[in-house]
């Protein structure tokens, strides 16, 4: 068999339990912000039928980055790339029977094929955090907040990330009365802006001029796009006073945010990193007010909403310094074993231990020399080791050894459970 047979799939991730524990830490986080704000949780189907994305999502994002799978009666179904379609697909299963507005968040896998690269890879996890049924600044405003608070509890400030905004319906009265464009062009340059923080300018000139905009157009663009006039979009400003003071600095209005899903209509939004050398949005997110209904509904369904990866914001955890070394190991109690026939004794005391819900680990090998199985608790980062010899069981007692310390104690079993539980 070829030796690639047993190698992780590429652009595909294993996580030992260090990275693993470092991961829930972090889903803990998002999961917790929303519940302070009373998002329920929710998950859906990780294989799609494809016809859910066509003409919702992005061409590029179906083109090139799905993982097709394509199923034995002939349907061709993707590994879900985003959740907002399939959130979709769900409301408007039940859009009769559930009420609004809906809070529901997500935390889950997701699949694009893309280049692996750092803070991108083809398998990666998402927060997802969607509010639906309303259509106000004031929806806006609070998914905003949400977004800031994320940042907040995570202990980064508006100098290290700017959550960087704009209203997608009012770049297109703005940008189709100043550069005179009609509805095609509109799209055209709408895709083109969503590339334009990753092209030299020059070059975005000449492809702005191979995609039939005039000379006139392509001069005027950079400035209108640099400083929008202060009533660009009221709707936007009302929505940015309605987010706390402490978090208004985490916002600036960027009106080449367009993001590049098809399916946004007003609010788009994305978070950056100021200091860093990644060139990468740490989340994306905006309105869209047409999904439900261009996927069958029949209601009106307003949707805002944003998602955020686990793999940016990780690179940008290390950069900062920021990323906690977390215990992996869940219990904190190393019972060793003194000898063959004292193992009775030690597995007596584990399971006393567990039975009052402590968590505690056994020394299985009856033959292991005290000295060894002291190193593996070091190893493996327990805070207590406790030894069971003739004298201690004689006198109904536990020998405790802090790791952490070096302290070491006769105590009896319940003492042992006051202490650790
Ligand atoms: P998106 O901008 O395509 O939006 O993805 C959101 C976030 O997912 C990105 O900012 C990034 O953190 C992460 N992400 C995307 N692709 C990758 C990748 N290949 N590797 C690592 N991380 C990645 C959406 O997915 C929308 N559905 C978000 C949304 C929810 N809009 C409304 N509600």
């Amino acid at each position: 068999m070829a030796k690639n047979t047993y190698k992780t799939v590429k652009g595909m991730r294993d996580f030992y339990p260090e990275i693993w524990t470092t991961q829930l830490w972090l889903s803990n986080i998002f999961l917790n912000t929303g519940r302070l704000f009373g998002y329920s949780e929710y998950e859906a189907p990780v294989l799609e039928n494809i016809n859910l994305y066509l003409d919702k999502s992005s061409q590029e994002l179906l083109e090139k980055q799905t993982f097709i799978v394509n199923d034995r009666g002939g349907d061709r179904l993707v590994l879900r790339p985003e959740l907002t379609p399939s959130l979709a697909r769900l409301i408007v299963a039940q859009e009769n029977e559930l009420s609004f507005p809906l809070r529901w968040q997500s935390w889950g896998r997701f699949w694009r094929y893309e280049q692996p690269q750092r803070g991108r890879g083809r398998e990666f996890f998402q927060w997802n955090i969607d509010l639906i049924g309303i259509d106000s600044p004031e929806a806006d405003a609070e998914i905003l907040t949400i977004a800031a608070t994320v940042f907040q509890t995570l202990g980064i400030s508006p100098s290290d990330v700017q959550i960087r905004l704009s209203d997608r319906q009012a770049l297109q009265k703005y940008l189709s009365e100043k550069l005179s464009l009609d509805q095609n062009q509109y799209k055209t340059l709408l895709q083109a802006i969503d590339k334009i923080d990753k092209m030299d300018t020059k070059v975005f000139a000449e492809w702005l001029q191979d995609l039939g905009f005039s000379q006139k157009q392509i001069s005027q663009l950079p400035s209108l796009l640099a400083k929008p006039p202060a009533n660009f979009s009221p709707r936007l400003n009302t929505t940015l006073s309605l987010i706390p003071n402490d978090l208004k600095d985490f916002f600036t209005i960027d009106l080449k945010i367009v993001r590049g899903l098809d399916y946004y209509t007003g609010l788009v939004f994305e978070a950056w990193a100021t200091t860093s050398t990644l060139k990468r949005a740490l989340f994306g997110g905006g309105r869209y007010n047409n999904l439900t209904q261009q996927i069958g509904g029949q209601k009106n369904l307003p949707g805002v909403g944003f998602a955020i990866g686990d793999m940016a914001i990780f690179e940008f955890f290390k950069e900062l310094n920021k990323l906690p070394s977390i215990n992996s190991n869940p219990s904190s109690i190393f019972v060793t074993t003194f000898s063959p026939d004292t193992y009775q004794n030690s597995l007596d005391l584990v399971n006393f231990l567990r039975k009052n819900q402590v968590n505690a680990t056994l020394n299985l090998d009856p033959n292991l020399k005290l000295g060894q199985q002291f190193k593996y608790a070091s190893k493996n980062n327990f805070q207590y080791v406790i030894v069971l010899g003739p004298e201690e069981i004689d006198n109904n007692q536990v020998s405790l050894k802090n790791l952490d310390t070096g302290e070491q104690k006769l105590i009896s079993p319940d003492q042992l459970l006051s202490l650790v539980s």
